[in-house]
């Protein structure tokens, strides 16, 4: 079995970071790529730098907190294509600080963005490929999916919820490939937006110590997407070696 053809790959969060870099990844590789996030000038200009190296790509506005507008991003994609081969949630925030601080609308975002978010797009892409018998979601988790530290407490269960949602979707479906993809720091800018500025400026200062390029995650998602059909890498952890 050859899964090495063009597919029709879509990735949320694509204006940036992980996302971005997993555009730059799947196109090279031959992929067809259908890019979202809501700063579509991002997305034009990557559009743009990825049809002049010759790439096949496209974009459009999408919001994944918004259930409607992540069914009408698949339902153009497929209307188009005629199928969706590969989802990529990746699109999330990380506004960290302590519980006691009650940041509940930032909360909200992050359980809104990273849970519901991939949610959303599960609900949008799974009848698709059940009915077709073929398909893979990838979904974008993090180290802190595996671990709980102070300030990150929300976040952590938002990207636990994703691994233990992906893992029931492994296992209820023999036909659709499920991989959980868990980055540790990664260069982007998941840390400038949000949060306690004293947690931000922390995560920061170790970030730039310490993060890996998004390319390295990028490539952990392409080696997923590229095994044969019957072959499922369910979960993937990239971290810097020297994160403890
Ligand atoms: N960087 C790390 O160290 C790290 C580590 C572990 C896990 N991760 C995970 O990796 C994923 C990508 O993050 P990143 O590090 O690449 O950060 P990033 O550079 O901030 O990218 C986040 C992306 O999510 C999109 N996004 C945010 N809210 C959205 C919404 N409501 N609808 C649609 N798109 C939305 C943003 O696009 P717009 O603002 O244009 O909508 C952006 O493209 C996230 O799930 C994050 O939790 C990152």
């Amino acid at each position: 079995m050859n899964s090495s053809f063009s597919k029709i790959v879509l990735i949320t969060g694509a204006s940036s970071g992980i996302g971005q870099a997993t555009a730059r990844r799947l196109a090279a590789d031959g992929h067809h790529v259908v890019l979202g996030a809501r700063r579509v000038d991002r997305l034009a200009a990557l559009v743009a730098e990825l049809q002049a190296a010759g790439h096949s790509a496209e974009y459009q506005e999408l919001d994944v907190t918004d259930v409607d507008s992540v069914r009408g991003f698949v339902e153009a994609a497929h209307a188009r294509h005629g199928r969706v081969d590969v989802l990529v949630n990746n699109a999330g925030v990380m506004p960290l600080s302590t519980v006691d601080a009650l940041r509940i609308d930032e909360w909200n975002q992050m359980i809104d963005v990273n849970l519901r978010g991939t949610l959303h797009g599960v609900a949008a892409v799974l009848p698709l490929m059940r009915a077709r018998r073929e398909g893979h979601i990838v979904n974008i988790a993090s180290t802190a999916a595996y671990r709980v530290d102070p300030t990150a407490a929300v976040y952590c269960a938002t990207k636990y919820a994703v691994r233990a949602l992906s893992e029931g979707l492994r296992q209820e479906n023999q036909d659709v490939r499920i991989t959980v993809v868990s980055p540790g720091y990664t260069q982007s800018e998941l840390a400038d937006h949000g949060g306690d500025p004293q947690v931000r400026a922390a995560v920061r200062a170790a970030a730039e110590q310490l993060a890996i390029p998004a390319a390295a995650v990028a490539d952990g998602i392409g080696y997923a997407i590229a095994q044969p059909r019957n072959v499922d890498v369910n979960e993937l952890v990239v971290r810097p070696t020297a994160q403890n």
